[in-house]
């Protein structure tokens, strides 16, 4: 059983948490993504907070992969007819409403009761792929199920060391429809995320794939990644390959030599990621491995028939575009869905996409292009990217506190 707003022991904090829940803002006061995360951060339980909204270490990775995008500018063209704007897209041969998924997350029931499924309706009504997470609390085959009949799902793999258990899951995936798989290569290992691993009640509530062998005892994020293979390499993707048909498409690339090593071993796109920052802190933005890995693709000419994807960080509509005017499909997003799944349902979630097909429609008009494929480097300036500051005032999450019963009374720190 997962930790739920109706099962939790009450504490005084979930207890506020609740009653915050219960006066929580109408949908129709959410006016971007931010709003989500900001009423998910004081009503949804806290060991589901803790858990979505962590970083890896100091979070500086999780934080520079939004603040990347400040560093990049417009450059907009005026006296176009912007009358009619299309941000529909064509991602992995599947038409699609928008540039945008919803990527792999797990423990979707942490935060509401339905999970992942609030996740398939939401997608469902605004025709937005979801990609389905290994670890994701409701079982595969109800995800599938539940989707409607035009809805385009991908999977997010994490490679278990028994392969023959990994190669019916496959055979699976083809048989339920699955139209994309995407292989988690950067996580050999669960990330440090304290903020997670201070989280109390894990044990008596949450059940974790792959058996007993799993560490309970730092997380969430720890129980479930015990079982992932750290042995995972180069070698194993031809195995792969010729166990399925479907797209194969590298989840976690950071660096244009991984991605030039993805697209010569025949997979068929890549996303450039650092898991939201929840994997090796100081690996860079996936915006800056974009800018610095198309080029070298094209150069090389295996930027055909290979797709690059981006995640991490990305908030609003003109996020979206700069991603696209530098070379990426498509991005991913993560923690805007949870936030708005937890606190709203499905209903949430759909308001989240729409939310952000507005901002890509109204910004689009202001760009002056009416249409995806229009959007190419022209558009951006990228002159002071490179020009990285850490933010450093702030190590933490501001509601991040370390010690949730600080033993030093009356301290003067
Ligand atoms: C709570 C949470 C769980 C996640 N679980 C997985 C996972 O099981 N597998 C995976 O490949 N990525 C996982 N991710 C990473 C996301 O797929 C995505 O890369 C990331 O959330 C993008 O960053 P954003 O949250 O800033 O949008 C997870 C992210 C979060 C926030």
């Amino acid at each position: 059983m997962s930790l739920t707003k109706e099962n939790d022991p009450t504490t005084p904090e979930e207890e506020q948490r609740l009653i915050n829940f219960k006066n929580k803002p109408d949908l129709t006061q959410i006016y971007n993504l931010y709003d989500f995360e900001y009423v998910a951060r004081n009503t949804i339980p806290s060991t589901a907070w803790n858990f979505y909204s962590t970083g890896a270490d100091d979070e500086i990775s999780m934080r520079e992969n939004h603040a990347a995008f400040h560093r990049i500018f417009f450059k907009p063209r005026v006296m176009v007819d912007v009358s009619r704007i299309d941000y529909s897209t064509t991602l992995l041969g599947t038409r699609t409403s928008a540039p945008f998924y919803i990527s792999a997350t797990g423990f979707g029931k942490l935060g509401h009761p339905d999970g992942e499924l609030n996740l398939t309706k939401g997608g469902g009504k605004e025709n937005i792929i979801q990609m389905i997470g290994t670890l994701a609390s409701i079982p595969f085959d109800e995800i599938a199920d539940a989707r409607v009949e035009s809805q385009t799902q991908w999977y997010q793999l994490y490679m278990n060391a028994d392969r023959e258990l990994t190669k019916s899951q496959i055979q699976n995936l083809e048989k339920k429809g699955i139209r994309g798989l995407f292989i988690t290569v950067d996580a050999p290992q669960g990330g440090n995320r304290e903020k997670d691993m201070r989280s109390k009640k894990i044990d008596q509530h949450i059940s974790v794939k792959g058996g007993e062998k799993n560490d309970r005892s730092h997380g969430v994020s720890v129980a479930a990644t015990s079982y992932i293979d750290p042995s995972l390499n180069w070698s194993d993707l031809l195995w792969i390959k010729s166990i399925t048909s479907l797209p194969i498409l590298l989840k976690g690339i950071q660096c244009v030599e991984d991605a030039v090593l993805a697209a010569q071993y025949g997979c068929q796109g890549i996303v450039l990621t650092n898991h939201g920052g929840r994997q090796l802190d100081f690996s860079r933005a996936p915006i800056e491995v974009l800018i610095e890995t198309m080029p070298v693709l094209r150069e090389k000419g295996l930027d055909v028939n290979f797709e690059v994807y981006i995640d991490g960080g990305i908030r609003r509509g003109t996020d979206v575009l700069k991603a696209l005017c530098l070379g990426a499909k498509g991005v991913g997003l993560g923690r805007p869905f949870l936030y708005a799944m937890s606190t709203y349902g499905p209903e949430g979630v759909e308001k989240a996409i729409q939310l952000l097909k507005k901002e890509i429609e109204s910004s689009m008009r202001l760009l002056g292009v009416t249409s995806i494929d229009q959007l190419g480097p022209k558009y951006v300036d990228i002159s002071s990217f490179h020009s990285r500051s850490v933010p450093a005032d702030k190590l933490y999450d501001k509601v991040y506190q370390p010690l949730t019963n600080p033993p030093f009374k009356n301290s003067k720190l």
